[in-house]
């Protein structure tokens, strides 16, 4: 087989993640990464061009003689990275991992997205969605609605544009924010507001052409800053894989009621799609629900799904443009994965940044994997450039064991106001 110059896109622990798997394979030539961070350049050769700068990236690839690309973060899929390659007679030929942007309206449309669930009967929260146009009937609604009440940017928003309101008072002003005084930008021009569903939130994800799909490991991730699911949401502070409640039933379920509906879905509106999907799953007695889609792999979910899979990555993504994708067989690690992110201290909030990192080296990647998401080598010095710095990965025979290492390791890294959370998978720790 012909190996492959490969571009990935992106600058978190996802991408390195990706990088980190990548290389390994022997179908990969060279890797580049834009742009990168500390830990990708193990891998590759970073190149200072942001992931939304296309015509840098067009040159990039064109230069490096790149055949397929990877675009970690959604950003750029929802700005129609693909459709701007694929419409360019000299990287027409380029293999890309990501959705066209019309198909990348999954996540990047809060509307879209509810309207495709509904089409297709999969399930999820009721929903309404308004503009200033309809700006009255909303206030109606609102005071209608049970609470809490869920109120949610219909763009992108950089993960910040769902808000969960306990009074309708304050989901009133919500609303006026974010329709009459722009809160999100144009992001915020149009709200969905739904139900506020209860029950166990995991992830999971496939790899599909927009036929065929490839199920892989499914994921949990902790988004609040402080331990037992206390205080602010972040990016994430760490993520467990498997997760112990999804049983053989519920992932029979996930399946056939949400993900081949899916698939179903892509086929019937014509939507170009060739990469991953990640669906955000609700779980209520049993009966999952879809929460959100997201055109890309999660961070940090990435960084526990990964190192589960034991295929050739590359080979596996190749194969998604192949006309036998359908019989690739996927082969997962049985062990649990755990990742613990350390933070800047002060995040979700004001950080500082350019902090000296120490330790790295003492911690022997058989027992933990280290991605960097926020580091930058400066002067030969590794410091930190970012809220989420890095994140520490371990496998172990159950989740306690995986995150246990992971802390333990996590503890001999160094940086000033450093913060992790210690308690990562403890609602399976001691059942599993
Ligand atoms: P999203 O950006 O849609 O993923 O929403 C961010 C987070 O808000 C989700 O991961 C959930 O934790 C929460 N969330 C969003 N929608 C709902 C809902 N309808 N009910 C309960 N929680 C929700
Ligand atoms: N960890 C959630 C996300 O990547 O969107």
């Amino acid at each position: 087989m012909k190996s492959e110059n490969i571009l990935l896109t992106g600058s978190g622990g996802r991408e390195h993640t990706l990088a980190w798997k990548l290389a390994q394979s022997p179908l990969c030539n060279q890797l580049y990464i834009a742009p990168g961070n500390g830990g990708t350049r193990e891998h590759g050769i970073n190149l200072e061009i942001s992931a939304t700068d296309f015509n840098a990236l067009k040159d990039a690839a064109l230069s490096n003689q790149i055949s397929l690309i990877i675009v970690g973060p959604e950003e750029p899929l929802v700005k129609g990275f693909v459709d701007f390659f694929k419409n360019d007679p000299s990287t027409a030929h380029i293999k890309i991992i990501g959705p066209a942007k019309e198909a990348a309206q999954l996540e990047g449309s809060k509307a879209f997205s509810k309207s495709f669930l509904n089409k297709y009967n999969i399930p999820t929260a009721a929903y309404k969605e308004f503009t200033a146009e309809n700006y009255n009937e909303g206030i109606d609604y609102i005071r209608k609605h049970d609470l809490p009440i869920v109120l949610k940017a219909d763009g992108l928003a950089a993960g910040k544009g769902v808000l969960i309101c306990h009074n309708h008072l304050e989901a009133l002003a919500e609303f006026e924010l974010m329709i009459l005084q722009a809160k999100f930008g144009v992001s915020g021009n149009k709200v969905v507001i739904e139900e506020f569903l209860e029950g166990m939130e995991m992830s999971a994800f496939i790899l599909t052409n927009g036929k065929e799909f490839i199920l892989l490991p499914e994921a949990k991730d902790y988004k609040r800053i402080g331990e037992n699911d206390k205080g602010l949401n972040t990016g994430g502070m760490g993520a467990v894989s498997p997760v112990p409640f999804y049983n053989e039933a519920l992932q029979q379920k996930v399946l056939t009621t949400i993900i081949q509906p899916t698939i179903d879905g892509l086929q019937k509106e014509k939507l170009d799609y060739n990469g991953f999907i990640f669906f955000g799953l609700m779980i209520r007695e049993n009966e999952p629900m879809v929460i959100e889609y997201n055109c890309r792999l999660g961070d940090p979910e990435t960084e526990v799904i990964l190192p589960r899979i034991k295929n050739d990555l590359v080979e596996l993504l190749l194969a998604v443009f192949d006309k036998n994708f359908a019989c690739v067989k996927i082969d997962i690690d049985e062990r649990s994965a755990a990742t613990v992110v350390a933070v800047s201290g002060g995040y979700p909030g004001l950080f500082r940044t350019g902090i000296e990192i120490h330790g790295i080296d003492s911690i022997r990647p058989e027992e933990t994997l280290i991605f960097h998401s926020g580091t930058l080598y400066d002067n030969g010095k590794l410091i930190t450039n970012g809220g989420r710095v890095l994140a520490a990965t371990s496998l172990g025979e159950n989740i306690r064991e995986a995150a246990e290492i992971s802390t333990y390791n996590l503890e001999q890294i160094y940086f000033e106001d450093i913060y992790f959370r210690g308690d990562i998978g403890y609602e399976f720790r001691n059942a599993y």
